[in-house]
C-alpha cells in the first residue's frame, strides 16, 4: 500500500509539520531574487515563505492533490518525484522539509540536488533522524509480528544516524555548514490514531481491509503508556536531523 496525503485531511490532523518547518526555512536564509527547489513542498505552506522573501521558487512534490492545493495558493509547483530531477546547476538553494525519510534512494536524491545547484548553491533540510518515532516502528513491528507480519517489509523509513548522513552528503561533494540530529517530542493536537492514519499507511496495508481497524486499535493500545501523558496528551517520539551544506564554488 503507497502512502497517499489528502490536503485537508492533512491540513487538520498534521499542520505541525509545516509550522515546526519553520526554524529550518529561516536557516535556508532565503534572499530577494534567489532561485529556490522546494523538494516535497505539500500543500506549499512553507514554500510560501519563500516567496515573500522575495525569491523564485520551484515547488515539487509527488501527490497530485498535494500539488493542487499549492498551485493554489498561486506557487509554481509541479508533480515531480525527487529522484528524477534534471535541473542542471540552476538553484541558488534546495530546501526540504519533513520529507527526505520517505525516499529509499538516497544516494540518488542527494546527486540529484547536487545537480541541480548552482556552485556556491545550498542544501538545507530538515527529517526524521535516528531513532525518529520508535515507540511507532515498535508498536507496528509487534502488532504486525502477532499476525505473522514482518513490520520490516513493510516499514516506509529511512531514518540515518547524523554520521551516515554526514558521511553520504561529503561522499558526493558536499561542504556540511551545520548538521544535528536532536529530539523534538511533538505534541498532536488530536487522537494519535489519526497521525497513525494519516503517516502510516504503509504499516496498514501489510494487513487485509477488514483487519486493518483491529490493528489500528491494536497500535494505539501499545503506545498508550508509551506516548500518552497524563494530561490525555499524546506526544510523539520525533527525531529530526537538520543540516546546511553548500555545493562548493568552483575553483
Ligand atoms: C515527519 O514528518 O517527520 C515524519 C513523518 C512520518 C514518520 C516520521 C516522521
Amino acid at each position: 500500500m503507497t502512502q497517499e496525503w489528502d490536503p485537508e485531511t492533512y491540513s487538520e490532523h498534521a499542520r505541525f509539520v509545516s509550522d515546526l518547518g519553520a526554524p529550518v526555512a529561516d536557516l535556508l536564509e532565503p534572499k530577494t531574487g534567489e532561485r529556490v527547489l522546494d523538494i516535497g513542498c505539500g500543500d506549499g505552506a512553507l514554500t510560501e515563505r519563500f516567496r515573500r522573501a522575495g525569491c523564485q521558487v520551484v515547488a515539487i512534490d509527488t501527490s497530485p492533490e498535494q500539488v493542487w492545493a499549492a498551485l493554489e495558493r498561486g506557487l509554481d509547483a509541479r508533480i515531480i518525484d525527487a529522484t528524477e530531477l534534471a535541473f542542471d546547476a540552476e538553484f541558488d538553494a534546495v530546501f526540504s522539509n519533513a520529507v527526505l525519510h520517505w525516499i529509499p534512494d538516497v544516494d540518488l536524491v542527494i546527486e540529484r540536488v547536487y545537480s541541480a545547484l548552482r556552485p556556491g548553491g545550498r542544501f538545507v533540510a530538515e527529517f526524521g533522524g535516528a531513532g525518529c518515532v520508535a515507540s511507532i516502528r515498535e508498536s507496528f513491528t509487534a502488532a504486525l509480528g502477532e499476525r505473522g507480519v514482518d513490520g520490516a517489509s513493510v516499514d516506509p523509513w529511512y531514518f540515518p544516524t547524523a554520521e551516515e548522513y554526514r558521511a553520504r552528503l561529503e561522499a558526493r561533494g558536499f561542504s556540511i555548514d551545520s548538521l544535528q540530529l536532536f529530539p523534538r517530542p511533538t505534541p498532536l493536537p488530536g487522537d494519535v490514531s489519526h497521525w497513525l492514519e494519516v503517516f502510516a499507511q504503509p504499516f496498514l496495508g501489510g494487513v487485509p481491509a477488514d483487519d486493518r481497524p483491529a490493528l489500528l486499535q491494536d497500535v494505539r493500545s501499545r503506545l498508550e503508556p508509551r506516548i500518552r501523558n497524563a494530561d490525555g496528551v499524546w506526544v510523539v517520539d520525533y527525531v529530526r536531523l537538520r543540516f546546511a551544506a553548500t555545493r562548493p564554488a568552483e575553483a
